[in-house]
């Protein structure tokens, strides 16, 4: 166990698929209560990244410790350190025939051993707080994209998770649903949550970052905090990736 307030701490990580080297030493340290995001082009490694912090791909070199938890040693027991860790995707990936409720209830019951009725009081209090407490008994597809998105976040929200991992939570949504979303993360951040956030929306990353890294072909170029590396980048291939997102009529890169 780690003594430091360090709630992600990555050294050295490689990852490869095949031949194909798509991680080529990260190192990334998210301490208790911040919000680090992660910028990028597509391709250059954010999603594998994410993944390897809670194991959804296992690390080719390298270590990741999780809450103090060195996720990489071979004996670890990975449920129990992904029960602390919330992951919301580009997808919703919400249960279609199940009721709102009941996605944001079953892991509870099923993973924490929590009666119906508390779980159902934490889901209830997890969808109020993102403003779908009137959609409880809703089928994910009666909900809009953004509704939808917001319920996952209630979802992963109803098993205390210590960090939370968003890996381009609104890209899949039509622009008029993103600012919902984004509003819900910002008041995420201002409770105190430890969030890691992929994510192509520089005026969130700006506002609610403490830290922005940025990654490109699976090596992080640069990183500091919002106003440091959007504001004044000092690496070239940072300032040719804002200057590419940042020019509206390129917002998807
Ligand atoms: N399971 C996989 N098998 C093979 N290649 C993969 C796999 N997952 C990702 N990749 C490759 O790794 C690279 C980085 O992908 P990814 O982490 O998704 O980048 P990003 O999220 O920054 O767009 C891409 O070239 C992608 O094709
Ligand atoms: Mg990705």
């Amino acid at each position: 166990m780690s003594a430091s307030t360090s709630v992600v701490q990555v050294e050295g990580l490689h990852k490869s698929f095949g031949e194909r080297e798509v991680l080529r030493g990260i190192d990334l340290t998210v301490d208790q209560g911040d919000v680090v995001c992660v910028i990028g082009p597509s391709g250059s490694g954010k999603s594998t990244l994410l993944r390897c912090v809670n194991l959804l791909e296992q690390p080719t070199a390298g270590t990741v410790r999780v809450l103090g938890t060195e996720v990489t040693d071979p004996d670890v027991d990975i449920d129990r350190v992904r029960t602390h860790v919330g992951m919301v995707f580009q997808g919703f990936n919400l249960f279609p025939h199940r009721s709102v409720l009941d996605n944001c209830t079953l892991a509870q019951r099923t993973v924490l051993k929590r009666s119906r009725e508390e779980a159902e009081a934490v889901a209830r209090r997890n969808l109020e707080h993102v403003g779908l407490a009137d959609r409880a008994a809703s089928m994910p597809g009666q909900l809009s994209g953004g509704q939808q998105q917001r319920v996952a976040i209630a979802r992963a929200l109803s098993m205390d998770p210590a960090l939370m991992l968003f890996d381009e939570p609104t890209s899949a949504l039509d622009p008029e649903l993103v600012g919902d979303v984004l509003a819900v993360m910002r008041d995420l951040a201002d409770a105190g949550m430890t969030m890691l956030v992929v994510t192509h929306e520089m005026a969130f990353a700006r506002e609610v970052a403490d830290r922005v890294v940025f990654m490109d072909d699976g090596l992080v170029v640069e990183q500091g905090t919002a106003d440091r590396v959007i504001g004044a980048p000092t690496e070239d291939r940072t300032r040719s990736f804002l200057s590419r997102v940042l020019d509206p009529t390129h917002r998807h890169v």
